[in-house]
């Protein structure tokens, strides 16, 4: 099945790359959430293509009505993420694709058309960037370490969720090396999986926002956990929590202060 994946997301990516280079013009679903006909047109052609290919798995795809799909052998299309990065032609953004069979991960992968990165992973396998095995970095000290975060489309419109932002980088911000925000939850995954980031963390996030990253991350030997540092669960939790491990349990006391 992941190769089957691999070369469909492939083909798509081609329709991603001529749109990035394109003029687009943008809608927005919400005050800061854009979208394109790139984000319609890659999600179409995926949706197509696994629906004829893995007829055992619904596609549940950000730009669709999911009202009737059941969460249960699922692939889960975030067709472009970091639309915003997409959209102003910063090159970090990405097809994300994870395959669940029975609400459980089994394939992630994760594309960036634009720098030509493939991240993939099966469960039990390990994890790949472009064939190359990757792993997370074993950076134990919280101070050392690099962190990337996102901020949630609500901080436009919620009070509450843009004090909860500001107020958890006013804690961890001192207390470890920096923090990034690049713009696309998926590659932000995989770059604590490659041991870029030490960890990452993230509110309001939908499924297909992270569900390929996270197969990826685990298994590069990543944790990913909600805030409460139980077992992070799709569709359900508000905030993630991702690293290499070693610095998990300190993030989430840095998030919980
Ligand atoms: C967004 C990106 C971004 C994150 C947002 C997501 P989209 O996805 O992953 O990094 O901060 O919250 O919604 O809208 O570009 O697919
Ligand atoms: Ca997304
Ligand atoms: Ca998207």
């Amino acid at each position: 099945m992941k190769n089957k994946l691999i070369e469909i997301i492939k083909e798509a990516g081609e329709i991603f790359k001529e749109g990035y280079y394109s003029k687009k013009d943008v809608t927005f679903k919400a005050k800061k959430d854009l979208v394109t006909k790139y984000d319609v047109a890659v999600e179409n052609f995926l949706k197509v293509r696994f629906e004829k290919e893995f007829y055992d798995f619904n596609v549940i795809a950000e730009e669709s009505d999911n009202t009737d799909k059941i969460f249960s052998n699922s692939i889960i299309v975030d067709p472009i993420d970091g639309t915003t990065n997409f959209v102003n032609k910063l090159p970090h953004t990405a097809i994300s694709v994870g395959v669940y069979k029975d609400k459980k991960p089994y394939i992630g992968i994760v594309f960036n058309p634009i720098l030509d990165q493939l991240y993939t992973a099966v469960v039990g396998e390990g994890a790949y960037c472009n064939g190359e095995k990757i792993q997370v970095s074993d950076e134990s000290d919280f101070q050392k370490a690099l962190l990337s975060t996102g901020f949630p489309y609500s901080s436009g419109t919620c009070e509450d969720d843009l004090n909860d932002v500001v107020e958890k980088i006013k804690h961890i911000l001192p207390r470890c090396q920096d923090i990034r925000r690049l713009g696309s939850a998926a590659l932000d995954l995989c770059y604590v999986a490659s041991g870029i980031y030490e960890a990452y963390y993230e509110m309001n996030l939908k499924a297909w926002d992270v569900s390929a990253g996270l197969i990826i991350l685990q298994e590069a030997g990543g944790k990913v956990s909600n805030i409460d540092g139980n077992d992070y669960v799709l569709f359900e939790n508000k905030y993630i929590l991702a690293s290499n491990g070693y610095v998990h349990k300190e993030l989430i006391e840095n998030l919980n202060f």
